[in-house]
């Protein structure tokens, strides 16, 4: 009985190691998640004089380097044209050099490269009183310091401008669940994805309903808004229930590896005894 009992004793020893490895695979793995390098942004000619002008002249530049836009290598004159490799003709007109917009260019020049946006913002409530009292992009998302949208945009301070902040928060509430769903599930793909599930195909659902949501803000329409945000909640519905299946799934693993590694302690031990006894 001990002598066969003791042979068992490495099979023991590697059942409660391989338990052990199933149930601490999973933190290691999303822990092993690296965040993605940002492309440099080369140094030009407008950078390096501007730095060195004082106020409305200098201050671009600190404000444009904490933006979305210098993380995207979206430089000065990616926006206002010019050379930004001739110092002396930087902001030539032969070099493309556009200046400064007026109020009313606004949406086209930052719609050279958001077109969909500024088709959406043209035919909205406030695209149609531009130059009338009507807000722009600028406005909104400031000229330099331009970050990341969020629904942190809509506040009181930004909104209650020209108007009451009771239609902006109609379009907020309308559109905070949704985002927060969005946010929740992006968040368990990439937990799947970082323990090599495949996650593909959900990926790729939940882009194209983060795309649709992203495009409704600009139309000012509380309604679309609304019948929208509904629609994109089922597609998002969809996603989440496959994500709980395999989720369920491997809860259900971890479950099993914990009580094969709780079996194969107390056998462990029960031999550990037996030996004592018996020795
Ligand atoms: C050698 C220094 C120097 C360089 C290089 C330079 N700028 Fe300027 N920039 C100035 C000065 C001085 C002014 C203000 C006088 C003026 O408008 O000409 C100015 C004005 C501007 C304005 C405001 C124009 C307006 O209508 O109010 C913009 C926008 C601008 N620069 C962008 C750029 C960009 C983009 C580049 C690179 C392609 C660049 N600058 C390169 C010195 C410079
Ligand atoms: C995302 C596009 C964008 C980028 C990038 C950008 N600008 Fe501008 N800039 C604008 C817009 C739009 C305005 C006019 C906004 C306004 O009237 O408030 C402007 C205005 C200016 C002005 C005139 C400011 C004034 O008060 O008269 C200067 C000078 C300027 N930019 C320099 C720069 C420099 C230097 C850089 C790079 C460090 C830069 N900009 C990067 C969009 C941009
Ligand atoms: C009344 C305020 C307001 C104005 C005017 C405005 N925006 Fe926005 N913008 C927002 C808010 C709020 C969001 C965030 C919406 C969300 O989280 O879905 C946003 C999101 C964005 C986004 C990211 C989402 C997407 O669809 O790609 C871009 C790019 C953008 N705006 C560019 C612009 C441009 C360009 C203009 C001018 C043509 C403009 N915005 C005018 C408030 C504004
Ligand atoms: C030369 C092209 C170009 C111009 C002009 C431009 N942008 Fe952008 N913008 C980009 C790129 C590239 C990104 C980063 C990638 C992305 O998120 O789309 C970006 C990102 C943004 C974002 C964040 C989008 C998000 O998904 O969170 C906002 C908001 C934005 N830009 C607003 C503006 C505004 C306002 C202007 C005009 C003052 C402007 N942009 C002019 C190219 C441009
Ligand atoms: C610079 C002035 C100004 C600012 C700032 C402004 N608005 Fe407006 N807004 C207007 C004007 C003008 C109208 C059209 C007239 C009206 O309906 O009152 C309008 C209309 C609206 C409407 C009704 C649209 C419709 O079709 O009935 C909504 C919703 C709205 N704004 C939301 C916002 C939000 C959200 C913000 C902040 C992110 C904001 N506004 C900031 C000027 C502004």
């Amino acid at each position: 009985m001990i002598r066969k009992l003791r042979k068992l004793k490495p099979a023991l020893f590697a059942a409660a190691l391989t338990g052990l490895l199933a149930v601490t695979a999973y933190p290691a793995g999303v822990r092993a998640e690296t965040a993605p390098t940002p492309p440099p942004t080369p140094e030009t000619v407008c950078i390096q004089c501007h730095s060195s002008l004082p106020d409305r002249l200098g201050a671009p530049v600190a404000l444009w380097k904490q933006s979305i836009h210098a993380e995207n290598g979206i430089s000065c004159n990616s926006c206002h044209g010019g050379d930004p490799k001739n110092a002396a003709d930087a902001m030539n007109r032969s070099r493309g050099f556009l200046g400064a917009p007026k109020e009313e260019n606004i949406p086209a020049f930052c719609g050279r490269c958001h077109v969909g946006v500024m088709k959406d913002y043209l035919a909205s409530a406030h695209g149609k009183m531009l130059g009338k009292g009507g807000p722009h992009c600028v406005t909104c998302h400031s000229n330099h310091k331009v970050l990341k949208a969020s629904l942190d945009l809509i506040n009181e301070k930004t909104c209650t401008q020209c108007h009451t902040f009771e239609r902006a928060a109609a379009i907020k509430a309308a559109m905070q669940q949704t985002e927060g769903y969005i946010v929740q599930i992006d968040r368990r793909i990439g937990a799947l994805t970082a323990v090599g599930v495949d996650t593909e195909t959900m990926g790729k659902a939940l882009f194209a309903q983060r795309n649709r949501f992203h495009t409704l803000f600009h139309d000012q329409d509380v309604n679309r808004v609304k019948s929208e945000s509904t629609q994109i909640n089922a597609e998002l519905g969809k996603i989440d229930k496959q994500l709980k299946g395999i989720e369920d799934q491997r809860a259900g693993r971890k479950v099993t590896g914990a009580i094969a590694v709780a079996v194969a302690l107390v056998l462990a031990v029960l031999f550990h005894l037996l030996r004592k006894t018996y020795d």
